[in-house]
């Protein structure tokens, strides 16, 4: 478990102090994928820092595990950052090393002998996924395959807590979602706490289970990521949600809808939580003696379930299209007809 407590950063910037951090107050679980979230210049990257004892706080103070990490020093110092690692953006790799060579590096400074160094890189090369490239350079790599030797230098020490600070952002959106799937796998296998800083929503809702947003040094929000997603409080917050729910249902759209589809009804479900779109659909169609159009889809998943909109055109005698309604509202989905107001 990591615990903030009113931690704050101040750096001298001429004559003034510029509170980076400013007393923030968090916990993440062991064992969770804990995102955070903010535009240029929010603290991200120094909040980070502070976790890993790179950056001192000016206030405050970081726990992992109940170890106080910004009150030690030297080799209790080095011996607790050895269980938090890190992975970048531009991946900081060795570029004269080869890939073995480059997971074998930080085992070479604990000192771990040379057979145990290269059985072990083999396993991450394996859990990574990149057999076969074990003596290419970096230069040779794709992206996501740099970074894939990132994430396997990364576990090289058996860390509790990685550290990931815009690790995709590089990386197009197709090897993004790979990598981002490999997080998870490497999450759910060793239970590896993950805490990952970015400014794409898409991010945190395809892997995070909680997320706190940041503005200006302080955590403006925080919450479960299916809940953020639902309501979000802050004006912050609303934009970042907007990037990835971009069709909003504005009066507009659906009075272009309505035109677009004058026959039968438009049915507007929305889906929260656990119940998918799919098998309540199917259901429907197997059940109901109504012909059903998708109009318009907007459903995420997310680690915690789905959440999203979808327009149904549903066709047939009146009694048969309110049969169907009442069945969806059976199925803890909330089903609404839509008209021209
Ligand atoms: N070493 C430093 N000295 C002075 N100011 C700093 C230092 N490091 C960061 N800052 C300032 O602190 C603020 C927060 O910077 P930080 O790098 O943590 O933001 P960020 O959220 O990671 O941004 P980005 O998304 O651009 O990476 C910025 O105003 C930055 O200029
Ligand atoms: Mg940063």
């Amino acid at each position: 478990m990591i615990q903030l407590a009113k931690l704050t950063k101040n750096f001298d910037v001429g004559k003034n102090a510029l509170t980076a951090v400013d007393t923030v107050d968090l916990t993440i679980e062991q064992g969770e994928i804990f995102g955070i979230i903010g535009y240029s210049g929010a603290g991200k990257s120094t909040l980070i820092r502070l976790l890993n004892g790179l950056e001192k706080p000016t206030s405050g103070s970081v726990s992992i595990n109940g170890q106080e990490i910004t009150r030690i020093k030297g080799s209790e110092l080095r011996r607790a950052r050895q269980k938090i690692s890190m992975i970048f953006q531009h991946f900081n790799l060795l570029w004269s090393r080869t890939v073995q060579e480059n997971i074998e590096f930080p085992l070479e400074i604990a000192g771990v002998p040379k057979r145990e160094r290269a059985k072990r890189a083999a396993e991450l090369i394996e859990l990574v996924g990149l057999s076969g490239r074990e003596q290419a350079y970096p230069a040779q790599l794709s992206g996501g395959q740099k970074q894939r030797v990132g994430i396997a230098r990364a576990l090289a020490n058996e860390p509790e807590v990685l550290l990931c600070d815009e690790a995709t952002s590089a990386l197009d959106p197709q090897t993004t979602d790979a990598i981002l799937d490999l997080l998870v796998d490497i999450n759910k296998r060793l239970g590896l706490t993950i805490v990952l800083i970015t400014h794409e929503m898409h991010v945190i809702r395809k892997i995070c289970h909680r997320v706190a947003v940041m503005e200006g040094g302080r955590v403006v929000e925080l919450g479960d990521v299916l809940d953020v997603f639902q309501a979000p409080k802050e004006g912050i917050t609303k934009r970042f949600v907007a990037q990835i729910t971009e069709n909003a249902d504005s009066g507009e759209t659906i009075k272009n809808l309505l035109e677009l589809y004058p026959t039968g009804r438009l049915v507007k479900l929305v889906f929260v939580g656990e119940r998918t779109e799919q098998p309540i659909l199917t259901q429907l169609i197997r059940t109901h003696p109504v012909e059903v159009n998708i109009v318009q889809g907007d459903i995420a998943h997310t680690q915690r379930g789905a959440y999203g909109t979808l327009i149904l055109q549903l066709k047939g005698s009146e009694q048969e299209i309110a049969a169907a309604l009442a069945f969806l509202n059976e199925q803890e989905v909330q089903a609404e007809v839509l008209t021209d107001v």
